[in-house]
């Protein structure tokens, strides 16, 4: 077991004593804000005293009388108002260093009771590229899987694409009468995009071009059959392009079930909805009111509109129906930016009424825009939006010239994959790096500066590490480190210890980052432990 697990397993035990009443588990260890006070302190005594108008200092004396740690820490001081700060011994450290080069642990723990989770993000429409505004749902998103599995839970990742909507029928139309063969084969995003403009410009000038467009729309979804396959070739051409930037970024989904999937359901739901007195005709429209409630009371959620068309509200009410049914999650994720807000605010308000007795935890991770130097939404130099596909060659080309400056005798192709993994690295750590609910700035100089808290000055401290390993001969596999690991572990330099100690708190940021969704927590501790790093090998 961790050190500061024990210690705050033999805290709620001491809690317990002095207090037989108290619900512990609000009774946590967390790592001390300031070295200089401890490695973990705990605060829930205070609250603890509070709630009894009880004496905090008091309460603090009579737990740490009841509290015997002294095998793993300094003595427990009590500070403040009822702190306790807590102080590994050197020797604790080293025993828990040791036990991991023995293959124990990788300092954090698998969580004690896994949770099944749906996670939703990526989630493009099709026939359009994805673009930039889709790489913080994609990184943002594949992160929070990649901490939730290592620690155990169970993902589910669930790519919701726009497959279905009233852009088909624009699309069709644009089809129909100017579809280039030829450009479709050569840039198959590029022509559906040029088609969809052209006839979104004609509708807007010629209210026939509109209802020749409404007509392709409701026999799309009548089931006509040149439209079907018009509109499954438009999905298969799109998902080549969505794969082709997955593969990419290294990303995979378990499934991609996209709008179109819940088409069946929509009907049903609205039914079911008026028929329990949750849905109700207003203007010839189908609402879901919220009177009761002050913060969507002025804004119903549309699940059928006039002409009989549903919304994505409703597509996204049967999706948390099949996704329920089908893995029994205990909670569902969806990663999006934040217009989307007053959606799932009233998409989890109107769930709630339809399935009162759901236990299942929705949550909306919402993130923030990408702006240009400018400070304002992010651009091509012609101002129009920055296809991710760009973007991605973009990075792996700036880093190719400074390889190519740098080590002009390392062969072509070795410099391509180094630029490859480098402006890769890049683009994600630069997204997942700032609070997510910030907008941040897109800047090619400070992500792909060599200094600093960037991708590139992580795989450089990584990259110098595995070589100590090479020169060591240690690298051969990671078994042979175990093994051979049987000397004993002394921490005695001041950056020895700072270094093991943050790496024994390697799980507490996991479960943060899982908790409250936020992977910008590991980018900091990765930051702090390169620089510990380099302390320690420097000195
Ligand atoms: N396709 C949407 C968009 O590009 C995102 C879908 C998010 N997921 C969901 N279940 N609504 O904005």
């Amino acid at each position: 077991m961790l050190p500061h697990k024990t210690i705050e397993d033999r805290l709620k035990t001491a809690v317990k004593a002095v207090l037989p009443d108290a619900d512990t588990s609000s009774v946590l260890v967390r790592p001390c804000p300031d070295p200089k006070f401890g490695d973990y302190q705990s605060n829930a005594l205070m609250s603890l005293a509070k709630a009894r108008k009880m004496n905090p200092r008091q309460v603090a004396a009579d737990v740490v009388a009841k509290l015997d740690v002294s095998d793993i820490c300094e003595p427990v001081e009590i500070a403040g108002a009822g702190f306790l700060n807590f102080r590994l011994k050197p020797g604790t450290v080293a025993e828990a260093l040791k036990s991991a080069a023995c293959g124990a642990h990788l300092f954090f723990e698998k969580a004690s009771r896994p949770r099944t989770v749906v996670l939703d993000f990526s989630s493009p429409n099709v026939a359009k590229p994805m673009h930039v505004g889709h790489i913080r749902s994609t990184i943002l998103g594949d992160s929070l899987a990649a901490v939730l599995r290592l620690l155990g839970h169970k993902v589910v990742t669930d790519n919701h694409i726009g497959d279905w909507g009233t852009q088909f029928g624009k699309l069709i139309v644009g089809w129909k009468r100017h579809l280039d063969r030829a450009a479709l084969k050569a840039d198959p995003m590029a022509e559906m995009e040029r088609l969809y403009k052209l006839s979104n410009a004609a509708s807007d000038t010629d209210p026939a071009v509109l209802e020749y467009a409404r007509q392709e729309l409701v026999k799309l979804q009548q089931g006509d059959e040149e439209n079907l396959r018009i509109w499954r070739e438009m999905i298969a051409l799109s998902q080549v392009q969505f794969d082709t930037v997955y593969g990419r970024l290294d990303i995979k989904f378990d499934h991609t079930f996209g709008e179109s999937f819940y088409n069946e359901r929509l009907q049903p739901i609205v039914d079911e909805l008026r028929q329990k007195g949750i849905a109700r005709e207003s203007e010839g429209a189908i609402i879901v009111p919220f009177e009761d409630n002050p913060q969507l009371k002025k804004n119903p959620a549309i699940v059928q509109k006039s002409d009989g068309a549903f919304n994505y509200a409703t597509t996204d009410l049967a999706t948390i129906a099949y996704r329920l049914e089908t893995w029994h999650p205990n909670e569902i994720i969806y990663v999006t930016d934040g217009r989307q807000q007053l959606h799932f605010q009233q998409l989890f308000a109107a769930f709630r009424r339809w399935h009162p007795e759901a236990k299942v935890k929705l949550a909306h991770v919402w993130f923030g825009s990408i702006l240009g130097e400018d400070g304002k939404p992010f651009k091509t130099r012609s101002g129009e939006v920055v296809k991710l596909a760009n973007l991605l060659d973009e990075a792996e080309e700036r880093v190719f010239n400074v390889v190519s400056e740098k080590s002009p005798e390392l062969p072509g192709d070795q410099r391509r994959e180094i630029a490859r993994v480098i402006g890769l690295g890049a683009i994600k750590y630069a997204d997942l790096l700032p609070n997510r609910q910030s907008d941040y700035v897109f800047s090619w100089d400070k992500m792909l500066a060599l200094h600093g808290n960037t991708a590139p000055y992580l795989q450089y401290a990584y990259a110098r590490i595995r070589s100590i390993f090479r020169k060591g001969s240690l690298e051969s596999s990671d078994q042979s480190l175990i093994t051979n690991h049987q000397s004993p572990i002394t921490l005695a330099a001041p950056q020895e210890l700072t270094l093991a100690k943050h790496l024994l708190n390697f799980g507490l940021i996991l479960e943060a980052v899982a908790d409250e969704y936020r992977p910008n927590f590991l980018c900091n501790y990765l930051y702090d432990l390169a620089g510990h790093f380099t302390a320690f090998y420097q000195n």
